[in-house]
């Protein structure tokens, strides 16, 4: 089983990715294999809302976005993490999640009902409301929303404020073993014959008719 982990941040190895480090080697020590998936410092488009996603089955953009969805096709779950950027995700990652995300839905599905959890990292404020933003994309694809002790956050300027912050410490390595957990339970439902829930045609209306 493996875990991708999503550094939303422009920082390759900064806050956001001492966070996820946490969570992935909690997971390690529970036999699941991780990758951490740095979306990068460059810009990133937004969602054009073009609809090419629907015939090509990947974004039309080719960048880091159709190279998360590739890689996704053979993970079991999902860890987004964002620094928090005036009390929300950053730019980069809600463009790399739109897009992301609405590919997915038009192509393979590799997102669908896996288990996700959302990070974030921030100096003072903000982390709720960027939780709550990024827990959105999660419910739109019927993932799981792995929890853990208190709220996924931890704080800090640098990485080794993030270390100094026991309890962000001690909430990132419970939200790895809830992972590995949940993660296990599916399989084990998976072998026992439980299957996935049919997927349904979507009713798809916008309130005037
Ligand atoms: C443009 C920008 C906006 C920020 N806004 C906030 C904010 O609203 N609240 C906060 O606590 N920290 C804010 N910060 C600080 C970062 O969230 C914080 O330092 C974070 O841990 C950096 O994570 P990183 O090293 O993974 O990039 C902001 C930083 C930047 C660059």
């Amino acid at each position: 089983m493996k875990v991708l982990l999503v550094n939303g941040s422009p920082h390759k190895e900064g806050c956001t990715y001492t966070a996820l480090k946490i969570v992935a080697d909690t997971l390690n020590k529970e036999n699941i294999e991780t990758e951490i998936f740095w979306i990068g410092s460059k810009p990133l488009s937004g969602c054009i809302g073009c609809g090419a996603c629907f015939k090509m089955h990947k974004c039309v953009f080719n960048d880091v976005v159709n190279e998360f969805t590739e890689k996704a096709k053979d993970c079991d779950g999902f860890v987004f993490g964002s620094p928090v950027h005036y009390a929300s995700a950053t730019g980069a990652m809600t463009s790399f999640m739109d897009r992301a995300f609405m590919s997915d839905e038009a192509g393979n599905r590799s997102l669908l009902r896996k288990p996700a959890a959302v990070v974030t990292s921030s100096r003072r404020a903000g982390a709720t409301a960027t939780l709550d933003q990024l827990q959105k994309w999660l419910s739109y694809s019927e993932m799981p929303i792995v929890s853990s002790r208190y709220w996924n956050e931890v704080h800090g300027y640098t990485p080794e404020d993030v270390l100094k912050d026991k309890e962000g410490v001690q909430i990132m390595e419970v939200l790895g073993r809830n992972m590995a957990w949940l993660l296990k339970c599916i399989q084990s439902g998976k072998n026992n014959g439980i299957l996935q829930p049919k997927t349904e045609t979507k009713i798809f209306t916008n309130f005037i008719r």
